[in-house]
């Protein structure tokens, strides 16, 4: 498989000078195409702004970042734009519905943008819609969903036009546990139709789902299982956890409340 992401030395700086805060601090990690990577760490330690600098949101203080081999530094604005449309389905912690908008057409409403056609952009959010169980919802606004249904919405709304690359940032934080484990469901059909799936998380329960787990810490990049085969990353997920888990640090909080509200 190709390398798709490609970060080298890269630092985020916020608000340089007095109060600078460096949220990435010499980071640099590669990921293939088609991978599954969980990105776990404490809150602040960077998740949410390497993502930011993933999906072309924000841009590095310093180092490179290439994306399918080429330098985003060098790419125009509408080139970013078109990565960010086309390539990269975004799913974030907050939902981000718009709530006088039905679930079809928070989900449409993207496509809209990009200029697709009424017929196929239908095709395509009912399609994305019934894919995240939620057929049987589309005309519901978020105010009529549950939680979980409007993560599905949202989750719906990143997959309509089938980007190759999902960045996930704590899909599931405010979710109980039910939900939990069909919005994980639903990333790990994902991958299994072949699409890199990145997810930010600071649950461990959650990331041992996943094939390879990377954690952060104050910015930096702690600990990598690698690119492995899927045994020989089963046992360094369980290790990757476990040290997380037990470690004298207590890195990564485990967040036993997600799982017990059944
Ligand atoms: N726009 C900003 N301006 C200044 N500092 C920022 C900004 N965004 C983030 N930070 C700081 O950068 C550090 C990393 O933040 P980031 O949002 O990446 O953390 P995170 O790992 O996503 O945390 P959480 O799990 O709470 O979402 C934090 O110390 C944060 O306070
Ligand atoms: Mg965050």
């Amino acid at each position: 498989m190709e390398v798709l992401v490609d970060i080298r030395d890269v630092s985020k700086i916020y608000n340089p000078g007095e109060n600078e805060v460096k949220a990435l601090d010499h980071v640099s990690v590669s990921i293939r195409e088609g991978e599954y990577v969980a990105i776990i760490g404490q809150s602040g330690s960077g998740k949410s702004t390497l993502m930011n600098i993933l999906g072309c949101l924000d841009i590095p203080s310093d180092g490179e970042y290439y994306l399918h081999g080429k330098n985003v530094k060098d790419l125009n604005d509408n080139e970013l734009s078109d990565i960010r449309n086309k390539e990269i389905g975004f799913v974030f912690q907050g939902f981000n519905l718009i709530a006088n908008l039905t679930a079809f057409e928070n989900v449409e409403l993207p496509l809209i943008y990009r200029g697709i056609s009424k017929t196929k952009r239908e095709a395509f959010a009912e399609a994305a819609l019934e894919k995240v169980g939620l057929g049987n919802r589309m005309e519901h606004k978020p105010a009529e969903m549950s939680g979980g249904q409007q993560q599905r919405v949202a989750i719906a709304r990143a997959i309509a036009q089938a980007p190759p690359v999902i960045l996930a940032d704590e899909p599931t934080g405010n979710l109980d546990s039910r939900s939990t484990w069909e919005i994980m469901d639903i990333l790990e059909n994902l991958h299994s139709e072949g699409r890199t799936v990145i997810l930010i998380t600071h649950n461990n329960e959650i990331a041992v789902r996943a094939k390879r787990i990377i954690t952060i810490r104050d910015g930096r990049i702690e600990s990598d299982t690698g690119i492995q085969t899927d045994e020989a990353s089963d046992d360094a997920i369980d290790q990757a956890v476990s040290v997380e888990i037990t470690g004298e640090d207590q890195t990564v909080e485990f967040d036993a409340e997600d799982f017990t509200n059944d």
